[in-house]
């Protein structure tokens, strides 16, 4: 299969999992600096203190993404090494560093990608509530009108919040992620406050002038299969569409909460106006893809009245089911509903258990993993959607969330003892579809 010369082939990292140095550069604590250093929370305790050490190794690093010759590199901006306390004075050695790294992604011929929030909130502004209050929406938006000030004609496509469900829900519900609340009136409020960050951070990107940048948010979106085509069944795959999929959607691109949030509440949250800017016109959409669920009614289940299930039989490292058709449905039904949104896939990756042998990383799965789901996205796009690139999760393992660095994503492999990168077999593979813009049927990777 042909890739169009103008899609984008990209890889991503966020900061917290790759930079490190989370004490330098003047850089101020964050919501998981603060949350990995509490016990129980990582598996075996590990933290993003040196990650990967992208902070002092990111001119190697864009060495290997001019090796893979990616068209784009997504990375995020840490919003605490910019200002360490969440708003006040801005700390300039922070912004040097994202100053050096995108030097060096435009001299290898690389467009940077930036995501301004991946979920590393400054502390300080936790301190005083954090997404639960909305004054963060108002700190988020003038962080984010720095960064279109200072660093903004480098820009390519700027991403304000990458999965804001998993800040609300994992954050403010189940307390996996940081902060670690266990309250849904909070995930609400921070929802919402959310989402009005994104808003307003979308006003100051069109006011900073940026005629040569894009701008958009990226959600996570889960595919959901109702188990069988009953009414009941049916019905509850819409509720947990709801709340797994329209909570974070409706809201931006037409302008309203879906019944099911109504219903709980969100509305107390919102002022009049809210709804205006959360919803203005965004360049693109970035959907975060990774597995789909088999949805059927249960009425024991209070909230949802429904019962979630993986789908797929074979499973990756994370225990995540996997369906790449999953993608492709995901893309045309929103290719189906909003024709004129362009749409990036910001995410889409696997976990497996590497191993390496002679310095090498025999990563079959991945690439079997990886060709499937940008066969997908290209069909989607063969069928008239408008969906303009593909990013590998990720390009070198990194620091996993709760699952700290046992779960490895990497195209590169990472030792972390040394932080010597080895490139695995697709690394290798990604460097010759990115080079033949042609991939392979499936069938014969
Ligand atoms: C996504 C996150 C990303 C990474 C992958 C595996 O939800 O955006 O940081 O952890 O999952």
């Amino acid at each position: 299969m042909q890739i169009p010369k103008d899609f984008v082939l990209g890889a991503a990292t966020a900061a917290y999992q790759v930079e490190g140095a989370a004490w330098e550069g003047g850089r101020g604590p964050s919501i998981w600096d603060v949350f990995t250093h509490q016990p129980g929370r990582v598996d075996h305790g590990d933290t993003g203190d040196t990650a990967c050490d992208h902070y002092h190794l990111y001119r190697e690093d864009v060495a290997l993404m001019k090796d893979l010759g990616l068209d784009c590199y997504r990375f995020s901006v840490s919003w605490p090494r910019l200002f360490p306390e969440g708003s006040g004075p801005l700390n300039v050695a922070g912004l040097d560093f994202y100053r050096r790294l995108l030097d060096e992604l435009l001299e290898a011929g690389i467009q940077p990608m930036a995501t301004l929030y991946h979920w590393d909130l400054p502390q300080a502004l936790q301190d005083k509530g954090g997404w639960t209050q909305r004054d963060t929406a108002y700190r988020f938006a003038e962080y984010a009108d720095v960064v279109f000030a200072r660093l903004g004609p480098l820009i390519a496509r700027f991403v304000t919040l990458n999965e804001p469900w998993c800040s609300a829900v994992l954050g403010h519900v189940t307390g996996e992620h940081a902060p670690g609340i266990q309250d849904y009136n909070s995930a609400l409020k921070a929802s919402h406050h959310l989402l009005l960050g994104h808003g307003l951070a979308v006003q100051a990107f069109r006011e900073a002038g940026l005629d040569n940048s894009a701008v958009g948010l990226t959600n996570i979106l889960t595919y959901l299969r109702s188990r069988t085509l009953s009414a009941d069944d049916r019905s509850a795959a819409v509720k947990a569409d709801s709340l797994l999929n329209r909570w974070f959607l409706n809201p931006v691109v037409q302008g309203s909460y879906p019944r099911l949030l109504q219903a709980m509440g969100i509305y107390e949250f919102v002022r009049q106006g809210d709804m205006d800017v959360i919803s203005q016109p965004m360049d693109f959409l970035g959907v975060n893809y990774y597995r789909s669920t088999v949805v059927s009614y249960n009425p024991q289940d209070l909230l949802l009245g429904a019962a979630l299930e993986e789908y797929g039989e074979e499973r990756t490292d994370m225990g995540w089911g996997i369906d790449a058709e999953g993608l492709y449905l995901t893309l045309r039904d929103l290719g189906n509903q909003y024709p004129s949104l362009p749409i990036y896939v910001t995410e889409s990756g696997a976990s497996f258990p590497d191993i390496v042998e002679d310095g090498k990383v025999h990563d079959q799965r991945r690439i079997h993993y990886l060709a499937q789901h940008l066969e997908q996205t290209l069909q989607a796009r063969a069928t008239g959607v408008d969906v303009r690139g593909y990013f590998v999760w990720s390009l070198m393992d990194n620091f996993e969330w709760t699952k700290g660095y046992s779960n490895r994503f990497g195209l590169y492999y990472v030792d972390y003892s040394t932080q010597k990168r080895i490139a695995k077999d697709s690394a290798r593979w990604y460097q010759q579809v990115i080079s033949s813009r042609v991939i392979d049927s499936v069938r014969s990777v």
